[in-house]
């Protein structure tokens, strides 16, 4: 049943088998095998390499198993040693003597390089529609709430008021950055290994350029022996899924925050929480959780493959199949999270007025009102000071800035006047915040357009 039986006088040992096989996982791709094959032949009947007769032959053989397998009727036997093996010799099976000719011009290590990248294009395509799913969501979120007023954070205390919308604006700007980096490494990885034999050409007059264009392509690939060995786009691809997912991650983290007993900024809907076995009161977070937990799958794959990679002489190794397992898994755990945060994110309820609370309190105004005194002439470093003696006086008396008494403010600086207060509201603070990608209203508003034109394109 081996492609390669001639040489040897010895079935392999099961165990070896086993341990060789790639069939149980690169049986994903069996569609591409198909796709990569059909171009195969048509280019080699083009060149005179095989007559139209049998190209025909071959591409109804092969769009059989294709359908075959589709229905159920054909089942991929584990017993082959891959899904390249298990393809041809059912072609040959069912086509006889043409079938043969599948393979002329042709190693499975370009096949396999093909194949792959014809897979991860693919689902690269997938993923990148899912973030746009997830991009629609954050404006559609954003438009609804930059009058939702909340304190930001840095080190985890809170510093400054913003919007909801603003906060959400990050992470729009971030998965915008993953697209444009699927995008760059399609661009790179976009080219077709397929004529590259095993790793020196072929003496047959391949059309490669041909071939490269049936598949689309931008063209094919310049070196047979990069061809057959780069995997390179791989762990571009790996790191830029890990880079969704450590985005993903913390907005994870964010969410779970929110929905704590102590924030209490968020409910996640019922349908998308879960309960505990002993607890009666409770309802965690879990799809949140678990999207900040596989992250260390992701970021475990792109690791393995570059260790895999790194002692590698050229060209092909079989070191490189193990480039699979791992790449696939970490496509199904990046489709999966992306799709169910999304819907996830939908169905959350903001409590608004625990929002604003939060951010009323914890001096979010302080900086505004050191600014304040600036704007009436004081350096900066003075104003700064003055207000750290008056979050001293509040924290003393538990209460906030905007509930001093105008006498207290004058007592530390007489520079004080009763617009104070007005300049020192959390409206004004949000509001008059209308630096290009700040909070303020008129500045979002800029933003929202802008986020609207890079959608609808
Ligand atoms: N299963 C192999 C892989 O994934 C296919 C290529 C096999 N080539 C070879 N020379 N044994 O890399």
């Amino acid at each position: 049943m081996k492609l390669w039986g001639g040489r040897f006088t010895k079935e392999t040992d099961k165990l070896v088998h086993n341990f060789n096989s790639s069939i149980s996982f690169d049986q994903k791709f069996y569609l591409q095998d198909i796709r990569g094959s059909i171009a195969h032949v048509t280019m080699l009947a083009k060149q005179n390499i095989l007559t139209q007769e049998e190209k025909e032959t071959i591409i109804n053989g092969l769009n059989d198993i294709r359908s075959d397998i589709e229905n159920g009727t054909l089942t991929i036997d584990s017993s082959y040693e891959d899904i390249h093996s298990f393809i041809e010799s059912k072609l040959i099976e069912r086509i006889g003597e043409s079938g043969k000719k599948l393979h002329t011009g042709r190693s499975r290590n370009d096949q396999v390089a093909l194949d792959m990248k014809l897979y991860t294009r693919d689902e690269l395509f997938e993923i990148d529609v899912l973030l746009n799913d997830l991009l629609n969501t954050l404006y559609q979120m954003m438009e609804k709430n930059l009058d939702t007023y909340m304190p930001g954070f840095t080190h985890l205390q809170k510093a400054q008021p913003i919007t909801l919308a603003h906060h959400i604006g990050a992470y729009f700007e971030m998965f915008q950055r993953d697209r444009s980096r699927l995008k760059d490494i399609y661009q790179r990885m976009n080219y077709c290994p397929l004529g590259s034999g095993a790793l020196a050409g072929t003496t047959y007059p391949l059309d490669r350029a041909y071939t490269a264009r049936l598949l689309d392509f931008t063209d094919a690939t310049q070196n047979s022996m990069d061809s057959v060995s780069d995997r390179d786009y791989l762990i571009e691809f790996l790191n830029s899924l890990s880079i969704i997912m450590m985005h993903l991650s913390r907005f994870s983290e964010e969410i779970i925050l929110w929905n704590s007993n102590e924030y209490q900024f968020i409910e996640i809907d019922d349908g998308y929480s879960t309960g505990s076995s002993i607890m009666p009161q409770k309802k965690n977070p879990d799809i949140a959780e678990l999207v900040r937990g596989k992250t260390g799958r992701v970021y475990g794959a792109l690791l393995s493959l570059l260790t895999t990679m790194k002692g590698l002489p050229l060209a092909y190794n079989k070191d490189m199949q193990e480039d699979k397992e791992l790449t696939f898994d970490a496509i199904d755990t990046v489709k999966g999270c992306l799709s169910l945060f999304n819907d996830m994110l939908k169905t959350i309820r903001f409590q608004k007025c625990n929002m604003e609370k939060s951010a009323r309190c914890g001096f979010t105004n302080a900086t505004d009102a050191a600014d304040y005194l600036v704007k009436k002439g004081l350096p900066f470093r003075d104003a700064h000071g003055i207000i750290g003696q008056l979050v001293l006086l509040c924290i003393e008396k538990n209460c906030s800035l905007d509930e001093l008494s105008l006498e207290e403010y004058r007592k530390i600086s007489d520079v004080f006047e009763h617009d104070i207060y007005e300049a020192i509201s959390l409206r004004t603070c949000v509001e008059k915040r209308n630096t290009m990608g700040a909070p303020g209203k008129e500045a979002m508003l800029k933003t929202l357009e802008i986020y609207k034109d890079y959608l609808s394109n």
